[in-house]
This record gives structure tokens, C-alpha cells and sequence, in this order.
């Protein structure tokens, strides 16, 4: 499996997006880092599909602590990628399951 990327490129906490294979579909996905944890996910908001990001790479709220759908201020838990506040509540981020392997982020089937 090919490497996204060298852990130490992505922010701490922060985030990272990608183009990545994901059920056979070539789709936007994007990487949390938070210390040596890694969280991925497709780029697709719950509520209506659209990309959660209006600027490059930035997924996370204020005070980095969730993802951020800077459409209209969805707000998901980093670890479960489930929705905790906005307009799809209850509802979760498609994983895209990602792990670190010698420094490297790798998807993992
Ligand atoms: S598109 Fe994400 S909250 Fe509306």
C-alpha cells in the first residue's frame, strides 16, 4: 500500500488532505493528526455531500479539538467522525482508515 504521507507533514493537531482510492472510486479524503494518531476520512459532509473545507487542509474548529464542516458549522468528534452538533447530528463521516507504519501514513484496508 503506497504511504499518503511522512507523519511529520501533517500539523499536530492538524490536518492533511489527499486523493485516495476508496471503494473502487478515486476520492477526496482528508487525514487528522492529533500527537501520533491518525483519523481519516472521505471529504463528504453528511449533510448535503459537499467537501467539509473552504481553505486548504483546514478541517478542525477554533480550538482544534473536532472537524469542522465549514459550510454551515457541522462539528464531528476526531476519533468516531460522528456529527455532535449542526444540521446532521447523529450522522457520521465516511471513515477512510488510515494508520502510521514507520513514520509513514498508510491506508489500511
Ligand atoms: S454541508 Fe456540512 S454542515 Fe452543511
Amino acid at each position: 500500500m503506497t504511504a499518503l504521507c511522512d507523519l511529520a507533514d501533517i500539523a499536530d493537531p492538524g490536518a492533511r488532505e489527499f486523493r485516495a482510492e476508496v471503494d473502487g472510486e478515486r476520492r477526496r479524503v482528508f487525514v487528522v493528526r492529533r500527537g501520533g494518531e491518525v483519523f481519516g476520512y472521505v471529504n463528504a459532509c453528511p449533510h448535503v455531500g459537499a467537501p467539509l473545507n473552504l481553505e486548504d487542509d483546514k478541517f478542525l474548529d477554533l480550538f482544534q479539538t473536532s472537524i469542522l464542516c465549514a459550510n454551515h458549522f457541522a462539528l464531528f468528534e476526531i476519533a468516531s467522525g460522528r456529527c455532535t452538533r449542526g444540521p446532521c447530528v447523529g450522522r457520521s463521516l465516511i471513515p477512510f482508515p488510515v494508520a502510521v507504519r514507520d513514520g509513514m501514513v498508510v491506508p489500511v484496508e
